[in-house]
């Protein structure tokens, strides 16, 4: 029988598995890259809505790394009914395409934190990151207490955009680089993106946002809080075109 020659022969055997897996490789990958949606694009009157974070909710970002907050939380909203009715707006491929490293994650212990931006106020977050059961007394979530104590060290912001520009998020360097983001994203939104002013523009947000509630120093806390508070908030979903997934809501 022919079957018998395949499964007696390795090499044979090896070869045809190949060619078999290659097939359904190409058939789940190469679509990806032929159709325009994978990265949808989400425009209000002609600007990017989503945009890099600005120095500060990076600062914040690395801080949510190193603390392993995404060992119990995931940042993806799937499209079930489920799951919209609890966290919002399913999660779109454009809302992660500047987080390098993303955060999707699948491991749940505590809830998604995907559209978590404008939930709760700062002062609720900080209190919640200081001592989780002061506020949801069945919570198992550890302390971050030292996050308001710890001076934010932010000299290096302009080293950490420079190397995730390194991975293709536009933060300019350059005039040109500059201008093609107030082409993009807007003049404010440009200026936030700017390396050059990277270190001016996390102090400001900071003493403007006053995320964790004490304007005499600039905290962890600050940015934290500043990153949490930003997280799901870049798309209007009133303005944005829902399609096909519009009917799982
Ligand atoms: C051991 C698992 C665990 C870790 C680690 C953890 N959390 Fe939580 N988190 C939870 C649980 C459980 C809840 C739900 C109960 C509550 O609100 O405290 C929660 C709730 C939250 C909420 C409220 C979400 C909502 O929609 O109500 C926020 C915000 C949050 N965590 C942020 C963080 C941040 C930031 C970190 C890292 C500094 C972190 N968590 C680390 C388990 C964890």
């Amino acid at each position: 029988m022919k079957h018998e020659k395949i499964e007696t022969n390795s090499g044979l055997l090896i070869v045809l598995t190949l060619i078999v897996i290659s097939i359904g490789g190409l058939v789940e990958i190469v679509p990806l890259y032929l159709i325009d949606s994978t990265v949808e694009t989400v425009k209000v009157e002609g600007k990017d809505t989503i945009r890099p974070y600005t120095p500060l909710e990076l600062a914040g970002r690395d801080i949510y790394l190193r603390e392993g907050c995404y060992t119990c939380h995931s940042q993806m909203i799937r499209p079930f009914r489920d799951e919209a009715l609890r966290y919002g707006h399913y999660s779109l491929a454009a809302e992660s395409q500047y987080d390098h490293p993303f955060q999707w994650g699948s491991k749940r212990t505590g809830p998604d934190l995907a559209r978590v931006g404008g939930k709760y106020s700062n002062q609720w977050h900080v209190q919640h990151l200081i001592a989780p059961r002061s506020v949801v007394p069945e919570s198992i979530m550890p302390n971050y207490p030292w996050l308001m104590d710890t001076l934010l060290r932010y000299k290096d912001m302009p080293a950490r955009m420079r190397a995730l520009k390194k991975v293709g998020v536009p933060y300019s360097e350059t005039e040109e680089e500059y201008q093609a983001n107030v082409e993009r994203f807007g003049e404010e939104v440009a200026g936030w993106l700017d390396i050059r002013r990277a270190e001016q523009n996390l102090l400001k947000q900071a003493v403007a946002g006053n995320y964790d509630g004490d304007n005499s120093d600039v905290t962890e806390m600050d940015a934290l809080v500043a990153y949490l508070q930003v997280l799901g908030t870049m798309v209007d979903f009133s303005k944005f075109d829902e399609g096909y997934f519009a009917s799982f809501r």
